[in-house]
Parts: structure tokens; sequence; C-alpha cells
């Protein structure tokens, strides 16, 4: 075994985080569990697990649920593509494997959301195939510890890193060599503030050595970040409220919102009023406007959405939705799977008194 393999798994044995996950091998448990960190911190990541897992045990029980209930059980996890894939991946393994997880690297590889990193995952952890999973994590252990300048985005830096990973792979403990990887990485050779002076690997890290650790990893592009504003109309009429399911191939698809005025730019009152889709909607209604919300931001990879909600009382009238806006009572708002975004909103709705 390489110096750097025996030193990592030294360390792990003595660091390793205890996280729900571990101290087994089943492979759906690691595969849920792999989803859920792909854009999530562990320590909210495990709520989530632990949730999951209870209602969906296995891959049979996944297959045959409601789409809207595994998205209720992701709501406020984001990048609900997730949860979509491995629904539709665990009806995949239930009608090609049985519902047994395939012990192939290639074959999990074909799950619906499954990429290089997550395949090595789950073929290391819960059957110890030697396959190395490069993550953030191991990009920024291998770049410093061996000092490699080359942009982890890049072609050449991806191809680079995937062979050095794999050349330092503990094959007989790939699964311990992987998970050590992430701790490490987590632990101690965090992004910022590392404490190299305490650190196992400090005699053979070339960075610490070059003291080019606070400069790696090199990235070569910085993400270029869109606004979208979301101008939401909360009207209620009576004790009911209206609500559409956002469309596929877009974020937070399948996840229910207000009707909305999406626009690139800013809009004022008047100007979401002058829409025509506003005025089309509630043209022959009486309404007031009983409440603006602040504009919230809500962060995502490329984009940054600025949310706002318009809460309207609708007095006479009925307004001319188009066929995918339903009509719901209020009471059932929160049984429906919605985004962070539209939590907020509703958590600052005020109450609406009927008056007729
Ligand atoms: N990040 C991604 N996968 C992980 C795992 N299995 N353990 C800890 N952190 C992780």
């Amino acid at each position: 075994m390489n110096n750097f393999s025996h030193l990592l798994l030294q360390w792990y044995q003595q660091h390793q985080r205890n996280l729900p996950w571990r101290n087994q091998t089943d492979p759906y448990k690691i595969w849920i569990s792999e989803i859920i960190l792909q854009q999530t911190r562990v320590e909210q990541g495990k709520e989530y697990y632990l949730r999951f897992i209870q209602r969906f045990p296995d891959v049979m029980s996944l297959a045959s649920a409601q789409e809207d209930e595994v998205l209720k059980y992701w709501q406020g996890l984001g990048y609900y593509t997730r949860a979509r894939n491995l629904h539709s991946g665990a009806k995949y393994i239930a009608d090609r494997f049985n519902g047994k997880i395939p012990a192939d690297y290639d074959d999990i590889l074909k799950i619906k959301g499954v990429g290089n990193y997550t395949a090595a995952a789950i073929a290391s952890i819960a059957f110890n195939l030697p396959y190395a999973a490069i993550d953030g994590n191991a990009y920024r252990v291998l770049s410093r510890v061996f000092d490699v300048n080359l942009p982890v985005d890049s072609q050449k830096g991806k191809i680079f890193f995937a062979e050095l990973a794999q050349q330092v792979l503990d094959t007989r403990h790939a699964g311990s060599f992987n998970q050590a990887m992430m701790d490490f990485g987590s632990l101690q050779c965090k992004p910022v503030n590392m404490d190299c002076e305490n650190c196992c690997m400090a005699n053979i890290c070339l960075a610490n050595k070059n003291h080019t650790q606070h400069s790696l990893p090199i990235k070569q592009k910085s993400i270029q970040i869109k606004k979208r504003f979301f101008y939401y109309l909360c009207i209620c009429q009576d004790d009911h409220i209206y609500l559409q399911k956002r469309l596929p191939k877009d974020i937070w698809a399948g996840l229910y919102e207000f009707p909305l005025i999406e626009s690139e730019t800013e809009l004022s009152w008047e100007q979401i009023m002058n829409t025509p889709y506003f005025s089309h909607v509630l043209s022959h209604c009486l309404f007031t406007l009983e409440h603006i919300s602040p504009v919230y931001k809500h962060q995502l990879t490329h984009r940054l959405v600025m949310g706002q909600f318009f809460y309207i009382k609708l007095h006479q009238g009925a307004p001319q939705w188009p066929p995918e806006v339903q009509t719901i009572s209020k009471d059932l708002l929160f049984s429906y799977p919605i985004s962070r975004l539209m939590e907020t909103g509703l958590g600052n709705m005020p109450s609406f008194h009927t008056d007729q």
C-alpha cells in the first residue's frame, strides 16, 4: 500500500464520523445517502436520510410510492431532480433487477441520477469494488497532497485526478478509502482554515512543503449567476386559494406554487398589474392587495431567484385561470410539496378574513 493510503486509512480509524448510513452495506441505503449528500451538507442530510429511510426502507417501497409523496419527503432539500431520479431509479431497479441493486459498476451507472462519483461510492462502500469516488473533497485533498495545479473542472484535470485517485486507492479497502477521503476533506483538509501543523499528512503533503495549499484546488471558471424574478400571486377567496404544479425541466419541477409572473428584470406592483397575464386573469374581479412581502433571495447553483409575494383578497368575480391552476382549500396547502421559497411566502401570509 502507498504511503498516502496508509496514512489516510490510519487517520480514518481514529477520526471517522459516526453517520447513520455507515457501519452497514445495504446498497439501497448507500445510494439514498449519496444522492442526499450530493448537494446537501452532512448535518442537514442526516435528518432527511433517517426520515426518508423510515418511510421508504427499500427499493420496492420507493418504487411503489407516488411522486408527490417522495417530493414531500424531499421538501426543503432543494435540487428536486434528485428525488425524481431516485423514484424512477427505484422503479427501474424493481423492474430490471427485482429490486436488488446490482453489484456491478456499469450497471449502477445506468441508474438515473447516478454519475461516476455516485456509482463509485455505491460500488465501493456496498460491494467493496475497487473504484475511487472523486468529489470536491477528493479533488481538494489530492491537489494539495500531490501539489497539482491543473484546474479540477477542466477535461485534462478531471482525467488526471481520476487516474491519480485510482492509483492511490487501496483496492482492498475501497469503501473505507473513499469515505476516509470524504471525512478527511471535510474535517482536516478543509477549503479554508485548514490546520496543516496538526495534520497526519504534513510530512508527505507537497502543498504543505511548497506553501501552495491556500491556492489549491484550482478552478478555471467561476460560475455566472443569472437573476430570475418570481412574483407570486397568493390570491385568497373565502377559504380557498390557487396553486399550480411546476413543469418539468425547470427548477422545482413537480413542486406546487402560487400562480406567478416571472421576469428577467425587477417589476413594480403597477407593472405586474399591467402584465397581460394579470390583466386577463383578474379582469372581471374586484380585489384588494392586502400585503406585499419583502423580496426573498433564493440562491441556486446558477441562478439567483428573487421571490416576492402579493397577497390578494378577492371580493367578487371568478379569476380566469389557465387550466394548470387548481383551486384548493387553504387548510390543505401544507400537504402539497413546495419549495423553501414558497414555505417562506406561506409563513408570512396574512390571515384573510371573509367579509362578505
Ligand atoms: N459526502 C458524500 N458522501 C458522503 C459520505 N458517504 N459520508 C460523508 N460525507 C459524504
